[in-house]
């Protein structure tokens, strides 16, 4: 893979950063070692992690696109950088939950690995301050964080991407617990952008429902990157480490 010139550094998140490209339309995508989590709180280096899931997320990008969801992935630059579209980010976050876990167990009340069926879908403003708010689509109009069709179709893809993966997952012995996507706008046309990747769902296996995702750096289980790199095993990825 070549050398992509980066250029100055336009932001950085709590796991990327994005630079600027030769091309205006373009951003590199950094995917760097650092984990997060409860809103930045707990941090950690995790050797390995960025190139991880760098290539975690090109290869499920490039599944979702095959599959007619458009995306902002262009390709791979090097071990830990993709070439990505420039987006206009929507400042919300679309998860969906197949099975119970996490936040909603707590603000429900509900036990870990309830199956929720047809599958919940949530909103959330992206806000660490804030912790991340639930809000929902009549907050995105007010606040004019998106249109009511981008609200649609933010559904409408989140909903699809479900169906994709989960078979996906499924068909290589994982069970897709629950998953955040972040869109954004590209030339008027609504993408899906940031990252699909261990950090931003959760997979089970499916016969010891043991946790592959970030919920082991969260809960201190252990071997994070290397559950990351059994989930892109099992789903048939080459050359992930
Ligand atoms: N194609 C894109 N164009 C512009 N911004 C993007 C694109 N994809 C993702 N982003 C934004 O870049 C940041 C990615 O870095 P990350 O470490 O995940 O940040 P955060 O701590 O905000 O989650 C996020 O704020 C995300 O919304
Ligand atoms: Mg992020």
């Amino acid at each position: 893979m070549e050398d992509f010139e980066k250029g100055k550094l336009v932001s950085s998140g709590k796991a990327k950063s994005l630079y600027e490209s030769p091309n205006p339309d373009y951003y590199i995508m950094h995917y760097r070692d650092d984990a997060s989590a409860f809103d930045g709180v707990k941090k950690e280096s995790l050797e390995g992690k960025g190139a991880t899931n760098n290539k975690f997320n090109a290869f499920i990008m490039d599944f979702l696109e095959k599959e007619g969801v458009p995306t902002h992935f262009e390709r791979l630059l090097s071990e830990n950088e993709s070439l990505v579209k420039r987006l206009e980010m929507i400042p919300v976050e679309c998860v969906i939950r197949n099975i119970a876990a996490g936040s909603i167990c707590k603000r429900l009340g509900i036990e870990e690995g309830l199956d929720l069926n047809p599958p919940t879908f949530e909103f959330f403003y992206k806000d660490d301050e804030l912790h991340d708010p639930m809000i929902n689509e009549y907050h995105i109009e007010s606040f004019d964080w998106a249109t009511e069709n981008q609200v649609d179709q933010m559904k409408e893809k989140t909903f699809q991407v479900n169906e994709i993966l989960k078979n996906l997952f499924a068909d290589a012995g994982m069970i897709l617990v629950d998953y955040k996507l972040e869109f954004g706008s590209f030339k008027g046309e609504l993408l899906l952008g940031d990252e699909f990747t261990p950090d931003g769902c959760r997979v089970w296996d499916s016969q010891t429902r043991e946790k592959l995702d970030k919920d082991r750096f969260r809960q201190d289980l252990g071997d994070v990157v290397e559950s990351y790199q059994i989930i892109a095993k099992k789903l048939g990825m080459e050359q992930i480490n």
